[in-house]
């Protein structure tokens, strides 16, 4: 018989305990978060024959339903996550949301031996610092609006004084999506800065403001799957983040997406992931922290041409939903690919047909509103061919589905076209009944003006 594999001496054989990348042809997953992008990394993930097994913290009612096993972690709490991941053994860490990202879940993985599939704390601050973010941009000469920032409110004042509106106040740290004042006229800057320098309403994330000149154009999506080294980008998308119809209203997370944007069409992916993403990770290498995982470009396409607004370090909410369904490539192999820093770009595939998701809310989203609200329909909803309801905020309580959260459901269908998309989403929407809910009608509407020329 053969005898033991041998191995230096005190050390276990490679490929047990000491091999820092799972030799293994099968997986087990852990994946942070609770909303609906949460919800489809869970459902794409699934897909994989590589994945034996998936948890998700604390996922939400979508993911209970389609069986898969849950924890109750909060995405904040990095120690307890770490735990949990070396309890369950997991060979890879998903975190869908930016939080766990900008506190270091990823730094902690690594330390442990456990693949992240998500960018270091360093890196992370692209998204955690608007500073740091401008600042990165200035280095690896990245097209975005001039800017300026404040430490204190009497600079801020003296500035938009002089500058005049219109202007864009951002508080420095992370807000939720909700840090970010577009100001039409000088007073309303002004009141922007104070609350967010003197009433503390977005609390440290204030402590510093970014205050940008104010670009016009229209805003796409540019997502990117990086193993440290490379970027391969995704089709574009197109979020809606006003809360009502014709883009009015307060600003949300999102109130559906949809991919390809015809504004950014697949020729020009190549050129310009050359233009906003690859000078940043090149950066980001030479500072030795390669920047691994999804680096997402928020652009506005103004008359002198493509600015970054934003970059996010995560796959956002809504776009992960259409982006995902049009997925054609393993998506497991995909990110152990960007982990190992070899993410062949042949892994990357997609379908040509288009995706839209609709968002379903409850009333007073992105304000106050109420929970537990019965949801019917949802099967009736994903009869319609090409349909997948992702569950953003619920939970399922003695077989019903309930609402629980501000975005409650996404409701996505892939087409032949943009227009096919959308006609089968909101169909779907159409099927579902949830008291004191609104979604907008107008999903998808500026990508099919741009197609029709007009
Ligand atoms: P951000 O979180 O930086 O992406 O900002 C949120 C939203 O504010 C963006 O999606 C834009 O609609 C708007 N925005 C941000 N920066 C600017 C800017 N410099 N000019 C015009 N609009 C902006
Ligand atoms: N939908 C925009 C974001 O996820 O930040």
């Amino acid at each position: 018989s053969k005898s033991a594999p041998t191995s230096p001496a005190g050390l276990p054989p490679a490929g047990e305990a000491f091999c820092f990348f799972p030799r293994r042809k099968t997986v087990r997953i852990l994946v942070i978060g609770s909303g609906g992008r949460e919800h489809a990394l869970v459902w794409k993930i699934r897909q994989s024959p590589l994945c034996t097994d998936l948890i998700v913290t604390p996922g939400n009612g979508g993911t209970q339903l389609d069986g898969v096993r849950s924890a109750d972690v909060k995405p904040d709490d990095i120690l307890g996550l770490l735990k949990l991941a070396r309890e369950e053994k997991v060979d890879l860490v998903v975190p869908g949301p930016e939080l766990p990202l900008v506190l270091g879940i990823t730094d902690a993985m690594n330390v442990a031996g456990i693949p992240c599939f998500g960018p270091d704390r360093y890196c992370a601050q692209l998204e955690g610092s608007k500073y740091f973010a401008k600042d990165l941009m200035k280095k690896a000469g990245v097209p975005t609006a001039e800017c300026a920032v404040f430490n204190d409110a009497e600079s801020a004042h003296s500035f938009v004084a002089h500058r005049g509106a219109p202007l864009v106040i951002k508080a420095d740290g992370l807000a939720a999506g909700k840090g970010v004042v577009v100001a039409r006229t000088t007073e309303e800057a002004l009141q922007a800065v104070d609350a967010i320098m003197k009433d503390h309403v977005f609390g440290d994330a204030g402590r510093q403001v970014v205050i940008e000149e104010c670009l016009e154009g229209e805003e796409v999506s540019l997502l990117c799957l990086c193993d440290g080294l490379s970027a391969v980008p995704l089709p574009s998308a197109q979020d809606h983040k006003a809360a009502y119809d014709g883009d009015k209203g307060p600003n949300t997370g999102g109130m559906g997406a949809y991919s390809p944007a015809p504004i950014l069409p697949d020729s020009e992916l190549e050129k310009m992931t050359d233009l906003v993403i690859r000078p940043v990770i090149k950066h980001l290498a030479g500072e030795n922290h390669p920047f691994v995982g999804v680096l997402y470009a928020g652009l506005m396409m103004t008359k002198d041409g493509p600015k970054v607004l934003e970059y996010n370090v995560r796959f956002g909410d809504p776009e992960c939903q259409p982006l995902l369904m049009r997925l054609d490539g393993d998506l497991v192999k995909i990110m152990l690919a960007c982990t190992r820093g070899n993410l062949d770009p042949s892994l990357v595939t997609f379908t040509p047909k288009s995706a839209l998701g609709v968002v379903v809310a409850a009333e007073g989203y992105p304000g106050s509103y109420d929970r537990g609200m019965p949801i019917t329909g949802l099967k009736e909803a994903e009869s319609e061919d090409g349909v997948k309801v992702f569950h953003s905020g619920t939970k399922f309580r003695d077989g019903q589905v309930l609402s629980d959260g501000g975005r409650v459901l996404c409701v996505t269908a892939l087409g032949d076209g943009l227009k096919d998309a959308q006609d089968r989403a909101y169909r779907a929407v159409n099927r579902i009944t949830m008291p004191k809910s609104f979604h907008r009608t107008d999903i998808g509407m500026k990508g099919i003006r741009h197609l029709e020329g007009k």
